[in-house]
């Protein structure tokens, strides 16, 4: 069954958070926790070994009831069911939306067609599972006999982004396989690649969904000439292995049938990391350690698809993120994790979240005339203070932001640990509370500061506060852990597509460019000419007479 087609700003809902906007927009948030002593624990959401608190949002109870009534009107209840029960949601391409049976258990009843879903994906597991501990083990050998000691994994976006962000994000944990990734079609990235690895002792793991993406094939095709060039073609077989959904392009490259690890079309790329994508992950990290991944995606998917929604963190997430997003025309959302291993998680989620929501036309073909996905930025503090910080405190601009931190650290280093987590702390109460005129006067009343300088600078050194945070406190970075905050945010994208009456699951906004590069290729390896505007023509022949190559 289709999802429904509701057009968020014909709600009752969306009128009165209208109206309420009006009377609340200019109230700062201090003076609702002033109100109400217990607002830190009514806003905050306590989740396994998750502890999230909204409160720092500008947002009162009556604003929750009524992102809640918009909830119930989209009819996001039903949606959810929908999304987990395979029905085609990404409807654009008669496709069901099933990255969360990837991480489902075993007897998780689901049917696509007349067919039942988990036993090809616990078959795809199992194979996932032999691959990766041979590896491991040493008992899979490289063409000369040599252990493997290098991974690496070709593939862009969904088919890169993904395993990238996780593997860099529990190093902690990695075995003695070193991970590599190489995405862009720029040679110089795969030549730094190839100038330390070692062919007798690398596997390659070519990552395309698709297998017609340019980068990911050309890339691939680079390296195998490399590789047979110092080993021979008849070595390539024990090196290669690859993840796609499609099976004759794969052998049609060369790969041998138990190298080909299988994928479906109901997984999309940005939400693949939880299936052979993933490959990159189990063989560097240890396959218990992916099966920890899913195990935490897995709890996540349990407690959005079963809690009431007053206490569903995707669900807050999502409905606090529009109120941003539609009435206080926020433009973009910040995501600042204060753990240096989540140092990929912001790039990683641009592509989930924008390839996923910025879409301009709603489930009826009608273009849309309300804001849509949010920017999504970020870099790990403390890093960040010291680099943009200055604008949330200070600029004209509203940027809600996520703060992720770690009770515990990896390592035991608690003077670095209390160090960070005073910082983390100290962000989202500065940006709470900002400071006064009258804080700013007192403060160089007791530095003994002069009239000439309180005059010129007490101005600039206001902070007007109510800027929003969300805190997202997790006990430790563990597989499950952020198996859980990763299908957090993917669920989070699922709820702002429902309100936003979009699909969240197509990307055709990338297609356009890649054509265009297409012909712009035939005119660069030969005369023939397209038709461009000016601009463009003039930077091709500029491009032509000044290449050496
Ligand atoms: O160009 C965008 C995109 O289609 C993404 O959605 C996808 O993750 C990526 O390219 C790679 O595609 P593939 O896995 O088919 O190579």
């Amino acid at each position: 069954m289709a999802l429904q087609n509701i057009n968020p700003t014909s709600t009752n809902a969306w009128q009165k958070l209208k109206a309420h906007f009006e009377e609340i927009s200019s109230l700062h948030m201090l003076d609702w926790f002033d109100k109400n002593p217990n607002r830190a624990k009514d806003f905050t959401i306590k989740w396994e070994d998750f502890y999230v608190d909204f409160s720092k949002n500008r947002i009162n109870a009556e604003t929750f009831e009524l992102l809640m009534e918009l909830a119930g009107e989209v009819k996001l209840g039903d949606a959810i069911e929908k999304y987990f029960s395979g029905d085609s949601i990404n409807q654009t391409e008669g496709r069901a939306v099933l990255h969360t049976a990837l991480r489902a258990r075993p007897d998780y009843d689901i049917q696509l067609d007349g067919n039942p879903v988990m036993p090809e994906v616990i078959e795809v597991r199992e194979k996932i599972k032999s691959f990766s501990e041979a590896i491991n083990k040493g008992s899979l050998k490289g063409s000369s006999g040599k252990t493997f000691t290098d991974v690496v994994n070709i593939g862009i976006g969904g088919s890169d982004l993904g395993p990238a962000m996780v593997v860099d994000s529990l190093k902690y944990y990695q075995n003695n396989l070193k991970p590599h990734f190489v995405s862009n079609v720029d040679g110089d990235q795969v030549a730094e690649l190839l100038k330390d690895l070692d062919p007798e002792t690398t596997l390659f793991i070519i990552v395309s969904k698709t297998f017609t993406t340019q980068e990911t094939l050309t890339n691939a095709n680079t390296i195998r000439s490399w590789f047979a060039d110092k080993l021979g073609d008849h070595a390539v077989a024990k090196h290669f292995v690859a993840v796609s959904t499609n099976l004759e392009k794969v052998r049609a490259f060369g790969i041998e049938e138990e190298n080909i690890f299988p994928m479906w079309n109901w997984v999309g790329g940005r939400f693949s990391l939880w299936s052979a994508v993933g490959l990159s992950i189990a063989v560097s990290l240890g396959y218990d350690h992916f099966e920890g991944l899913l195990k935490g995606a897995q709890s996540m998917d349990d407690h959005f698809r079963t809690t009431p929604f007053h206490s569903n963190i995707p669900v807050v997430a999502a409905l606090i993120s529009v109120w941003y997003n539609n009435f206080f025309e926020a433009e973009s959302e910040a995501i600042i994790p204060y753990t240096h291993y989540l140092n990929q998680f912001a790039t990683y989620l641009q592509q989930a979240v924008m390839e996923s929501n910025g879409k301009g036309v709603d489930r009826d073909g009608k273009s849309i005339d309300y804001q849509t996905g949010n920017i999504i930025w970020g870099e790990p503090g403390t890093n960040s203070q010291h680099a943009f910080f200055q604008l949330i405190h200070q600029g004209t601009k509203l940027i809600p932001v996520d703060f992720i931190g770690f009770v515990n650290p990896l390592h035991d280093n608690w003077d670095h640990h209390d160090k960070l987590i005073s910082n983390f702390l100290a962000q989202t109460e500065a940006l709470l509370t900002g400071k006064t005129d009258k804080e700013v006067l007192e403060e160089f009343k007791g530095q003994k500061a002069d009239d000439i300088t309180i005059g010129r600078t007490l101005p600039f050194k206001v902070f007007r506060g109510n800027r929003p945070t969300t805190t997202i406190l997790i006990d430790s970075l563990s597989p499950e852990s952020l198996g859980s905050l990763i299908a957090m945010y993917e669920h989070k994208i699922f709820v702002q597509g429902i309100i936003w009456n979009i699909y969240s699951y197509d990307q055709f906004g990338v297609e356009l460019g890649k054509q265009l590069a297409g012909k712009i290729l035939k005119e660069i390896e030969n005369p023939e000419f397209e038709i461009h505007d000016s601009s463009t023509k003039n930077l091709i022949d500029y491009y032509k007479k000044h290449k050496k190559g």
